[in-house]
């Protein structure tokens, strides 16, 4: 009687401890998305990037006396970040905010852009992506977004697999740069990249190109991120990671937009895109050759 007593004791410690680490495991788990330090550190005006509720979230600042910046540890080949990012409100004209991936390796620099110039109040901000591969960039595209991204957070995400790189706002692609490479384009494949994000003052380009001068009577500025996640490959890691085509991000069901997602690019090039180096004859008088390649 005694003995079973203390065998039911034991029994009942054995699932608490059980209990525990199951709970544990599941915290571990879906810890994605993830604190703001786990994976990023500050690159630029330490106090001028605040942490929020517990470092899953922060605050960039940008007055007279600087802007600020903040970049992830480690470089990843392959893979999809995403982050919600709330855009400085009101009158962001001259500011811009950017997030994007960067080799850095200057020369034969790999990059892929998301830049989001302000603008007065009430006039629509402007989304400028570009793409660099191998040293080349000058593809711009201008797309003025459908909604004001300073009234709430939007998911902004960049997916970058072996067939294609897909420019995100909201699941609803605005830029898409297929790998063509058998037709002699180059494609970012060869190095890894870090994630970057930069809040500062352009006041000679940004807004109706440099017309609107950033207004500093409207400082600080701010713009706030959360729900940080990247999944990829990162580099130094597992060496066959980034070949590895058992990767969510490179099955088959990515190896090209959804016709939904497609239905989708084609109204977002045929209501809100605004410039197309494609399209700019004055700039490329004979079109650069990826153009019209991206058509799914
Ligand atoms: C700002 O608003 C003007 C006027 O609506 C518009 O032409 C322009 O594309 C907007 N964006 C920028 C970055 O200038």
């Amino acid at each position: 009687m005694k003995g079973l007593r203390s065998l039911n004791v034991i029994g009942l410690f054995v699932i608490w401890i059980l209990s525990y680490v199951v709970a544990l495991c599941m915290v571990v788990v879906s810890g994605r998305p993830a604190t703001f330090l786990e994976d990023f550190r500050v690159t630029w005006a330490d106090n001028h990037v605040r942490q929020l509720d517990g470092g899953r979230g922060i605050q960039l600042v940008l007055d007279q006396s600087s802007g600020c910046g903040f970049a992830s540890r480690r470089q990843y080949l392959f893979g999809k970040v995403s982050m919600k990012i709330k855009l400085v409100p009101g009158d962001s004209a001259g500011t811009v905010t950017a997030f994007y991936m960067n080799s850095d390796t200057d020369t034969i620099r790999d990059e892929l852009d998301f830049e989001f110039l302000g603008n007065r109040s009430g006039q629509p901000y402007t989304v400028q992506t570009n793409i660099y591969a191998h040293g080349k960039g000058d593809r711009e595209q201008r797309v003025n977004l459908w909604f004001d991204p300073a009234a709430d957070f939007h998911t902004y995400s960049i997916r970058w697999t072996h067939s294609l790189i897909v420019f995100g706002v909201d699941d609803i692609p605005i830029r898409v740069y297929k790998n063509q490479e058998a037709k002699g384009i180059p494609y970012p494949k060869q190095q890894p990249m870090g994630i970057y994000s930069t809040l500062w003052e352009a006041d000679d380009w940004a807004t109706r190109g440099g017309l609107e001068k950033i207004d500093w009577n409207k400082a600080p500025f701010y713009a706030y991120y959360k729900d940080f996640d990247i999944e990829g490959c990162p580099v130094p890691g597992p060496a066959n990671c980034p070949w590895n085509p058992n990767n969510w991000w490179e099955g088959p069901a990515h190896r090209a937009l959804s016709p939904a997602q497609a239905k989708n690019y084609q109204w977002v090039k045929a209501n809100h895109m605004i410039y197309d180096y494609c399209t700019d004859k004055s700039r490329y008088p004979q079109t650069p050759p990826e153009c019209g390649l991206d058509n799914l």
